[in-house]
């Protein structure tokens, strides 16, 4: 939308005059340039796993992990098609490692997040350390780590990647590196980060993490444990239920520079009151059974869909049966610069 009259003939030959020399008026799209409230062309949708599944083993049948690199099928918002993004600042995707294969040792700039769906026991490694993974364990891997997947079970690892590659796009500094190799040398006993840096504890005089947090792992029995200690004390936030931030335990900060990480219970029969904010969210439902009303749409969730909250559209969650939700957006960029705004609609 651009200004409401029209442009004259003599400034719209003016506009021809000076275009060749590549300027344009200001007062044409000012109104598009700075909003009166947050606009997006970006969808609320939501993926269904079951729906999703099979389509993703059909690729394993297509294409092997090593050929294609990263074998995933991307979460591609509706209203963003050919953009290979779930908002207009993050990337989603589902991604498949069968028996037996490797997703082979590289290194980029952009940070990533997993969120484990299924397949307990195959690995990943992260500059040197390797973990074995379980469904609902979320997993750092900060900008320009080394890193390789690999599966020796017999069952297939599906997982939900995250990552900031629309950001870096939007910087242009993009930059990978390939190892060589299908994985990079093992240079620390497993379990190591999460010993130095998941006990409370920190080695003396460590300090730094900055970009992400030196504590990749952080395993679902825990961060569960914690949740289900929380419902005694019986604080629910009426917008969020019991909701609680992954953070780099180095600085107390997020645990990634570029998207901020959740986990949060429901309960049965949960209504949540309506909330908006500037970040559009990803959630990934990791256990349970309800809706989300966004939009005007309804969206019917159950363990194991992805679905996605755009910028500023009122929600708000039911749940049908006890849900844990994981979620990641911008926010942590958002509130660095200074724009990040949330609206509560309690009722009081
Ligand atoms: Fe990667």
């Amino acid at each position: 939308m651009s200004s409401a009259k029209p442009p004259s003939e003599e400034r719209k030959a003016f506009y021809r005059r000076i275009d060749p020399i590549c300027l344009t008026p200001l007062w044409e799209c000012f109104a598009d340039l700075i909003s009166p409230q947050p606009t997006t062309p970006c969808r609320p949708y939501l993926w269904s796993y079951d729906e999703v599944r099979p389509f993703l083993m059909e690729s394993g049948a297509l294409i092997g992990a090593k050929e294609a690199e990263r074998r995933v099928l991307i979460l591609e918002n509706p209203g963003l098609r050919g953009q290979s993004t779930i908002t207009h600042s993050l990337y989603a995707g589902l991604q498949l490692v069968l028996p037996g294969e490797t997703a082979p040792a590289h290194r980029h700039a952009q940070t990533a997040l997993r969120m484990i769906i299924e397949g307990p026991g195959a690995h990943t490694s992260v500059d040197g350390e390797r973990i074995f993974m379980e469904p609902g364990d979320f997993i750092v891997t900060g900008p320009w780590s080394w890193h390789d997947h690999g599966n020796e079970t017999d069952r297939p690892m599906v997982w939900l990647d995250g990552l900031d590659i629309p950001m870096v796009r939007f910087f242009d500094a993009s930059f990978i590196e390939h190892y060589g190799q299908d994985e990079y040398p093992q240079t620390r006993p497993p379990g190591s980060s999460l010993a130095t840096y998941g006990a409370n504890m920190l080695p003396v005089g460590a300090r730094g993490g900055d970009h992400s947090s030196p504590l990749f792992h952080y395993p679902y029995a825990r961060s569960r444990e914690a949740l289900e200690q929380m419902r005694r004390g019986g604080e629910w936030d009426p917008c969020h239920g019991l909701r609680m931030e992954y953070v780099n335990p180095a600085n107390g900060g997020p645990a990634m520079a570029t998207m901020s990480t959740f986990l949060q219970l429901l309960p049965p029969a949960f209504n949540t009151a309506p909330y908006r904010s500037t970040d559009g969210t990803v959630f990934h439902v990791v256990e349970g059974r309800g809706e989300t009303t966004v939009a005007g749409q309804t969206l019917s969730w159950q363990a194991r869909d992805t679905f996605v909250v755009p910028s500023w559209q009122v929600y708000s969650h039911s749940v049908r049966e006890e849900a844990v939700l994981f979620s990641f957006s911008d926010r942590v960029v958002q509130e660095k610069i200074g724009i990040w705004k949330e609206q509560r609609q309690e009722t009081p």
